[in-house]
């Protein structure tokens, strides 16, 4: 899986990659199988990329796991998605901590089922001190939710005279966005995937994402394989990224 590009130094290597985990009713419907079964086996997927990160060195994971806009969806396929969490704790908690992982959490999950937010608030604790892959879950995250928390925070902070919004830089917004808030500063993402062959950002890391490179496969979610991350993260290396410069 680790083949010789992703070794040689002098190639780019993303820092921080972002993934839009879709497909998984999609794959579901294909397999003749409730939708929970489709989110169940994107779970599964998700731990082999976790765990695929974490080998390849990559610093940074972000995942979309539940969206602000996915309170919409039955309330059975909701609280399936929570019961899933509570799974992964009990499943995968010895192996992140052994792999060295560091959770965060974007999104406020204060309304979720108690069993889930217990089950989250225990990963974090456990593996608050680890400092290999940080992964973040975004749960319940809206990208202009996180914006709109951002500028309200700052707000405050001009109010009381803490901040003067004459001064105020784009680092200041940055610094109050989940990614901002962690122990780890999260950087923007080098590298945003969307699977299932739909090519939009659905309010994703909007702010972050100004400068990321897409890419976009035709796989649903539950079949995306360490083989083909590894594939997308070498291509990487041929992306010419100008950051709204020229090339040299
Ligand atoms: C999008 O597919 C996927 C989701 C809304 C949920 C993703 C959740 C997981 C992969 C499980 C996460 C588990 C943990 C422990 C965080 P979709 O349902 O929109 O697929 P469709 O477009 O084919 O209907």
């Amino acid at each position: 899986m680790c083949n010789g590009i992703m070794s040689e130094k002098t190639r780019p290597f993303p820092t921080h990659v972002g993934i839009i985990m879709d497909g998984n009713g999609r794959w579901a419907k294909a397999h003749g199988v409730p939708r929970v079964m489709g989110h169940n086996a994107g779970m599964q997927a998700m731990k082999k990329i976790v765990i695929a990160s974490s080998n390849m060195g990559i610093k940074y994971l972000t995942v979309y796991a539940f969206s602000t806009e996915n309170w919409k969806r039955s309330t059975e396929e909701v609280s399936g998605i929570f019961n899933l969490i509570v799974k992964y704790v009990n499943s995968e908690l010895e192996e992140l901590d052994e792999n060295n992982v560091h959770i965060n959490i974007f999104g406020e999950y204060d309304m979720l089922p108690k069993a889930s937010i217990d089950a989250i608030d225990k990963m974090v604790g456990r593996l608050a001190d680890n400092d290999g892959l940080v992964f973040n879950i975004a749960l319940n995250y809206g990208g202009r939710d996180e914006i709109l928390k951002s500028v309200k925070a700052i707000a405050e902070k001009c109010k009381s005279g803490e901040l003067n919004p004459a001064e105020l830089t784009e680092d200041d917004i940055s610094a109050y966005l989940y990614s901002g808030s962690t122990k780890f500063n999260v950087p923007d993402p080098d590298l945003i995937i969307r699977t299932s062959g739909e090519e939009r950002m659905s309010n994703f890391l909007t702010w972050q994402a100004a400068y990321s490179e897409l890419m976009f496969t035709d796989t649903l979610w539950p079949d995306f394989s360490p083989e083909e991350y590894a594939e997308m993260i070498n291509a990487y290396a041929n992306r010419d990224r100008r950051f709204g410069g020229r090339k040299e």
